[in-house]
């Protein structure tokens, strides 16, 4: 070219080599900024991916922009079939659809928590999911989204089953402590107490029979005397009658009689006691149920200060294997209790009722007339150390041994209140194998 001299070319040349040099290190840096951009988005998705809750993004009208794998596999639906649609399709009834259009409400700038609400699962149900929606905001803090996630109830639920087995657990073992310890030092007492009656009780009875038998022979020979005729002077006849002979040779025997049973009766109660000192043995054992229930409700309403009608109604037998000892310390818990709640009834009035169900278990009902249990007490009744009578008359304890027991035998023991009125305590007992 005319009148471009050599060194224009050589400027020109040079800048053209510095323009490109620049340009390869922008091309240098943006691949490198590509490069941790990809990285950084591979890092989201990941984290999207292996979340276990649902997470949708939604634009501020509830458009779908974004979700994770754990909603499409709850949906059964593909990204590309959720984005753009409206999150309220999502959800499986009118109600929760409405709720969800309420956080979207253009005033709604606050984070809402665990609402439950269903959405349509992949099989067609409804699931009940605890969903969290949380404002999503602009660099200069406006409102441009919401991001919605949840996490189905069951799974929750679950979580908690698993929490409330262990706690179930754990208190059962603290009962069978409490309950082992109980027993055992009320075992000794008892024993200790039965000892020390059976050496009175069976001499007392022995020197009542020798009595009944010296009181023979006094009688035959008082007979013989007053018969024979020197022995009839006025002044003896007087006194025979004023002492009241006849009269007291003919009580004697009926007071002899009286003194026997009584005697007897005793050494039965002190058989019993040494029975009941012998439940920490925990000897498995067959018997019938019946008579343990029988002799529960004997020993029981026999100490009841007040009387109170009692409604028995028992089949002749209920065989079953297990502590017979330990079985009668629960009924005598169970109607011991009764007593104590009827303590203030106007005409207290004890049930209690046996029978066999279809399963062939045995079901027996305790049940009362008194004042029922209040609602927030149920939970509790069966907790060690529940009482609500006063120090010293409850030591709380004798429902949670009793549920102890009855578990050890492999049964239930449940309570209701009565429809009218009063609580009724249901024992549930495997039958006796064979
Ligand atoms: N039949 C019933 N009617 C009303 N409340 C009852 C009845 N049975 C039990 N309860 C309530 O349950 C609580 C716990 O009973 P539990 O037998 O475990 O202990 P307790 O009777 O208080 O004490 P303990 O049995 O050691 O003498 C009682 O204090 C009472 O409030
Ligand atoms: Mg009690």
């Amino acid at each position: 070219m005319e009148g471009v001299g050599e060194a224009v070319w050589i400027d020109v040349i040079r800048k053209m080599d510095e323009v490109y040099n620049d340009l390869l290190q922008y091309e240098v840096a943006l691949e490198e900024k590509n490069a941790a951009l990809e990285e950084s988005h591979q890092f989201i998705e990941s984290v999207l991916a292996s979340m276990s809750d649902i997470l949708i993004v939604c634009d501020r009208h509830g458009g779908i922009e974004e979700v994770n794998a754990s909603l499409q596999r709850f949906t059964g639906r593909a990204e590309a079939a959720l984005k753009g649609t409206p999150v309220f399709d999502l959800f499986a009834d009118e109600a929760s659809r409405q709720a969800v259009r309420d956080f979207f409400s253009p005033q709604q700038r606050d984070a809402r928590h665990d609402v439950e609400l269903g959405i349509a699962a992949a099989d067609g149900t409804a699931v009940p999911v605890s969903i969290n929606c949380t404002p999503r905001l602009s660099g200069v803090g406006k409102l441009v989204g919401m991001v919605v996630t949840g996490r189905p109830v069951g799974e929750l639920r679950r979580a908690y089953h698993a929490l409330r087995q262990t706690h179930e657990e754990l208190k059962r073992t603290q009962q069978q402590l409490v309950q082992s310890e109980k027993m055992a030092s009320l075992g000794r007492l008892v024993a200790g107490v039965a000892h020390e009656l059976n050496n009175p009780i069976s001499f007392v009875l022995g020197n009542v029979m020798a009595l009944r038998r010296y009181v023979g022979r006094l009688h035959t020979y008082i007979e013989a005397v007053s018969a024979s005729a020197g022995a009839r002077t006025p002044a003896l006849e007087n006194l025979r009658r004023e002492l009241r002979i006849d009269r007291i040779l003919e009580d004697m025997e009926p007071l002899l009689d009286g003194m026997i049973e009584g005697a007897e009766r005793t050494t039965d109660i002190v058989d019993g006691l040494k029975r009941f000192s012998a439940v920490d043995r925990q000897a498995d054992e067959a018997f019938n149920l019946t008579e343990v229930v029988q002799r529960a409700l004997r020993w029981v309403t026999r100490s009841a200060p007040a009387k109170f009608e009692v409604r028995v109604d028992l089949p002749p037998s209920l065989p079953m294997v297990g502590s017979s000892g330990q079985m009668q310390q629960v009924i005598m818990n169970l109607v011991q209790n009764a007593c104590d709640a009827m303590a203030e009834a106007p005409s207290p009035k004890l049930e209690v009722r046996a029978a066999h169900d279809a399963g062939e278990a045995i079901v027996l009902t305790v049940a009362d007339n008194g004042p029922g249990i209040p609602e927030a007490h149920l939970p509790h009744l069966f907790d060690p150390f529940f009482t609500t009578k006063p120090v010293g008359q409850g030591t709380g304890l004798g429902l949670s041994i009793s549920y102890g027991i009855v578990e050890r035998h492999g049964g239930r023991l449940a309570v209701a209140n009565r429809p009218e009125g009063g609580a009724a305590f249901t024992l549930v007992l495997p039958p006796a194998p064979g």
